[in-house]
């Protein structure tokens, strides 16, 4: 990994084992983007990527016309001068013009990777991990200046980038738009993957041939929602799983965000990631700064499989946080579709118990403990223990808990507020809205104005004593509904396009207290299921509840999908109860415990409502899972066969010595005398022997002649109706 100057042509390259990204300056004095990809060689002179030509009805620059930005690819590009294209920024002074002209100062290379205050961002734990280049710009007329930062990891095919403004000028300033990145490739040949959905089926992959013109998705939700994810793939159109070129973008943000590609009449694609322009609006006194969010570019030459797990390491290992990102995760059982609010300590304890000679080892108690809360209509906002449920408190039941030998783990859903509520009638001005209007509400509740101090004091007093009176392992932070209004009253007009930004800066700084405080909490973060799933939240919350939708089939779809941009390790997935509450579907216990073992795993149900039989199942899951934990949490994720697509779906993990692997595979309708059909395994030694329950295979046989996936089912005795599905273990023998 390397970092090259050349003086001489200004010329900066970035390169590690597999990637190149090289910058040059362009004749006007801007950086502009000469490659991005496979590993180039290094030289000095690369000026023959620079454009300089004649065309009809092209701005030139005065004193050249033959130079026009928008002929050429730029870093960091501006709006209304010799390019008209989306801009990536936007910098306004107060003559309200949009046109400025950012230039190369200096530049500075350094060791290791900054932190972004107050924002999420990949780190290193030690500095030769990465390199980073920061490339100062300044607007002589403004005097603002830009930075432009980029940190290439030495492990991983990754650039992180983030931007930060400085005004140095003597005028306040306003930024209308700050993307993280912004990236010029010279052709538009791919396919864009987008992760969309709603609540219950987040992230479907959605693809589509780029085309003349802007393609793109973004939130305006105040969070990162279920609607559409600040993860896309641009993939080569012959790449497929396990060949072909892809490079991925992600923002590593949680509120409102844009990713942009533009196909201009050349065929020239411009992507962009960062905040949603709309609605924000920063200003930026004499002296202040301005640091983006970050985002990552990954490029792979070997398909998707290649691009996700570098992805799901890099997340993994660089950024999630504290003692729990590599750790096994507990295997835990959450009461909420046992009792949704009707509980009592009596009732809790008794499932509590079961799950313990179960072998359960966290147990989570979900909404309904505090205010006045038996249903959603009234009590958030009241982080009080409600002793009709709890005549104990929270500290109580956490000892009975603690006293079984499992760890106690809690449900808060800080942001919001119901109009029912002591919080409410004491603060009817803690909550985001539109000055004397109407306040919309989502699931019967309002946002809290996270932005202000008295808001943020009161929710972590609250926090921070409930969960160090009780001893808390763990907190699952919900967040149930998007963000409308986003007024912050009392604020003046000029700083209300400051709000979404601030709002989500604020659930991190409240985050990051709790997180400093207690080292050891374990953080799931949840938004009704997924809606809040994004490269931001893991670096707070190392695991995420992944949709509100149990059912296993629908899981299938949710949990393949969510693979592509986010590790195994992140997932929440526990097995619930039969019929499911979403779907009504009737799916084996076996089938459950398959899908929902490749995540964090749990279970979501009152264990004292099954047969022997089925719970004697149960604690065979959880002898199965703690042995296999590591390998699959920590493992190496390949997607075999889309449930998007088929009949069936196939995933495995293997472990980073190939040492051992889990391949499972699941028939979602059963079929009467079916064709035959195999899968081929990924990512084993060829030449090692492999013993499974079938046999001892080599590697290369796994991977090449594959396994028979449907055997015929046997009709004469009993045929294994829907939702079947199997889970092999695979263990190196010898070499
Ligand atoms: C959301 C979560 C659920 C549950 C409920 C409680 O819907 O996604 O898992 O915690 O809130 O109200």
């Amino acid at each position: 990994m390397d970092i090259f100057f050349h003086e001489k042509t200004k010329l900066f390259h970035l390169c590690n084992d597999r990637i190149s990204y090289i910058i040059g300056i362009l004749p006007n004095g801007e950086p502009g983007q000469f490659y991005f990809g496979k590993r180039v060689h290094d030289r000095e002179d690369m000026s023959y990527l620079v454009n300089h030509e004649f065309r009809a009805m092209m701005v030139g620059t005065p004193d050249d016309e033959t130079f026009s930005l928008e002929m050429n690819r730029r870093e960091y590009p501006s709006f209304g001068t010799t390019d008209l294209r989306f801009p990536a920024f936007e910098v306004i002074p107060e003559n309200g013009s949009h046109v400025s002209a950012f230039r190369y100062v200096s530049h500075k290379i350094t060791e290791g990777k900054p932190k972004i205050a107050g924002l999420p961002a990949v780190y290193t734990e030690k500095d030769y991990e990465a390199k980073t280049l920061e490339i100062m710009l300044s607007d002589e007329l403004t005097g603002v200046g830009i930075s432009l930062f980029y940190s290439i990891m030495r492990d991983y095919p990754v650039i992180t980038r983030n931007v930060v403004f400085a005004n140095k000028g003597s005028e306040e300033v306003r930024i209308e738009r700050c993307m993280s990145l912004s990236l010029d490739l010279p052709d538009h040949d791919y396919t864009w993957m987008q992760f969309s959905g709603a609540w219950g089926r987040e992230k479907t992959p959605v693809e589509k041939k780029l085309e003349a013109g802007i393609t793109a998705i973004g939130s305006l939700r105040g969070h990162s929602s279920a609607n559409h994810n600040p993860f896309v793939i641009l993939k080569r159109p012959n790449t497929d799983e396990s060949a072909g070129e892809a490079i991925g973008v992600s923002l590593v943000y949680s509120g409102n965000f844009l990713t942009q590609a533009e196909v201009d009449t050349y065929g020239m694609l411009r992507v962009m990631t960062g905040i949603h322009p709309d609605r924000f609006s920063w200003r930026l006194k004499e002296g202040e700064s301005f640091e983006t969010p970050e985002a990552l570019l990954v490029w792979t030459g070997s398909g998707l499989n290649d691009l996700s797990q570098s992805l799901h390491r890099l997340y993994r290992k660089r950024l999630s946080r504290g003692i729990w990102k590599e750790k096994e995760r507990p295997i835990l059982l959450n009461n909420w579709e046992a009792t949704l609010m009707n509980f009592t300590e009596e009732s809790v304890l008794k499932i509590a118990e079961k799950g313990k000679e179960a072998g359960v080892e966290l147990f989570v108690l979900d909404d309904g403990w505090f205010g006045v809360r038996n249903d959603d209509f009234s009590g958030l906002g009241d982080w009080y223990v409600n002793k009709d449920k709890l005549p104990e408190g929270i500290a109580g039941l956490a000892k009975k808990i603690h006293d079984m030998g499992m760890k106690f783990g809690l449900w808060f859903e800080p942001e919001m507020v119901n109009p029912d509520s002591d919080l409410y009638r004491a603060h009817p001005d803690w909550v985001l809205a539109s000055p004397d209007r109407e306040r919309s509400l989502g699931r019967h509740q309002m946002v809290l104005d996270m932005t202000k101090d008295e808001v943020q004091e009161y929710l972590y007093e609250r926090m921070h004593s409930i969960i160090s009176e009780a001893g808390i392992d763990y907190v699952k932070w919900d967040m149930n509904r998007t963000i409308s209004e986003c007024y912050s009253i009392g604020r003046n007009a000029s700083e209300q396009g400051m709000t979404y930004h601030r709002y989500i800066l604020a659930v991190y700084r409240l985050y990051e207290r709790l997180i400093s405080d207690f080292p050891e909490l374990l953080f799931e973060s949840c938004s009704s299921g997924g809606s809040r799933y994004d490269a931001g939240m893991l670096y707070y919350a190392p695991q995420t509840w992944a949709s509100d939708d149990t059912d296993a089939v629908e899981r299938l779809k949710i949990q393949y999908g969510t693979s592509y941009g986010y590790p195994v390790s992140s997932m929440g997935a526990h097995v619930s109860e039969c019929p499911n509450q979403q779907t009504g579907r009737i799916c084996s216990v076996g089938t459950r415990g398959n899908v929902a073992f490749f995540g964090t795993f749990g279970y979501e149900m009152d264990l004292n409502k099954l047969t022997d039989d089925e719970f004697a199942e149960i604690k065979e899951q959880i002898v199965f899972m703690k042995e296999h934990r590591a390998l699959i949490q920590g493992g190496d994720f390949y997607r075999l066969i889309s449930p998007f697509e088929d009949n069936y779906c196939a995933w495995m993990v293997v472990s980073e010595d190939k040492s051992e692997a889990l391949a499972a595979y699941y028939r979602i309708l059963a079929e009467v005398n079916p064709g035959r059909r195999r899968v081929r395994l990924k990512g084993l030694d060829p030449d090692s022997l492999y013993r499974t329950d079938d046999g001892e295979f080599y590697g290369s046989e796994l991977m090449n002649i594959g396994i028979e996936i449907n055997e015929a089912p046997d009709v004469i005795k009993l045929p294994r109706g829907d939702f079947d599905s199997r889970v092999i273990h695979l263990e190196k023998i010898s070499k």
